[in-house]
């Protein structure tokens, strides 16, 4: 199964995606994540995205297209890869495509999970991540078991440098200029299923999961 998952920042990408690569075993391609691994092993690639990323705005398409083609080449993406958070742009979008056609691969389904964007800003700025395993809390609507550790191994919680109030603002609306372009994009070629994302983790992995089963279609 080739997924995109899609959405505003907070939207619930990363939550959701858990669930995904859980239950159907693909790999999940984060590309947030890939940069904040970078980041986190001081590589070049890391100190050129940290720059972008903390002011709230785009890591420059070339830099991006080209991790994702590396990735995606990858002998543990051939039964299929969830990408969260790529594309981004119409220029990633029609570089996919590009990467997709060499690896002759298709997309399955591009999934849109929409949020009202009131919301988004309570959701980031409530967020806790562990830095650790990845796993995300948020500390009103999924908090931890024990305040401030992760349930999964312990590890004490942070909070991400692009969390701040300051900087969520703007990447609300950076990411916002892009979003539309793209969903007309895949709306067009027929892959987009729109989800309400305004409901309960659960129910919303409900909905993924009913697409993904065929039983939605
Ligand atoms: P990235 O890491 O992709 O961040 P993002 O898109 O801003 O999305 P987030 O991870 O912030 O949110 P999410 O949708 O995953 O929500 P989550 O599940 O955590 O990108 C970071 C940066 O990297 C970008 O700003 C950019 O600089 C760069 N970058 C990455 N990809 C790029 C690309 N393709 N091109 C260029 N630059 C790129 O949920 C949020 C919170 O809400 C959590 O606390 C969670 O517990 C809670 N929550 C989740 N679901 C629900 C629900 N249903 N109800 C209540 N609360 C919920």
């Amino acid at each position: 199964m080739n997924l995109i998952l899609m959405g505003l920042p907070g939207a619930g990408k990363g939550t959701q995606a858990e669930k995904i690569v859980a239950k159907y075993g693909i790999p999940h391609i984060s590309t947030g994540d890939m940069f904040r691994a970078a980041i986190k092993n001081g590589t070049e690639l890391g100190l050129r995205a940290k720059a972008f990323m903390d002011e709230g705005n785009l890591v420059p398409d070339e830099v991006t297209i080209g991790i994702v083609r590396e990735r995606l080449s990858k002998d543990d993406c051939e039964n299929g890869f969830l990408l969260d958070g790529f594309p981004r742009t119409t220029a990633q979008a029609s570089a996919l495509e590009d990467i997709l056609a060499d690896l002759g691969r298709q997309l399955d389904h591009v999934l849109y999970v929409e949020v009202p964007k009131e919301d988004l800003f309570k959701r980031l700025t409530g967020r806790w991540i562990c830095p650790d395993c990845g796993a995300t809390y948020h500390e009103l609507y999924n908090p931890p078991k024990v305040a401030g550790k992760c349930d999964k191994d312990g590890s004490e919680l942070i909070q991400r440098e692009d969390d701040k109030p300051e900087t969520v603002g703007k990447r609300l609306e950076v990411n916002m200029e892009q979003t539309q372009p793209l969903v007309d994009f895949y709306e067009d070629k027929g892959y987009l299923r729109s989800l309400n994302g305004n409901k309960d983790i659960n129910e919303v992995f409900e909905d993924i999961d009913g697409i993904l089963k065929g039983s939605n279609q």
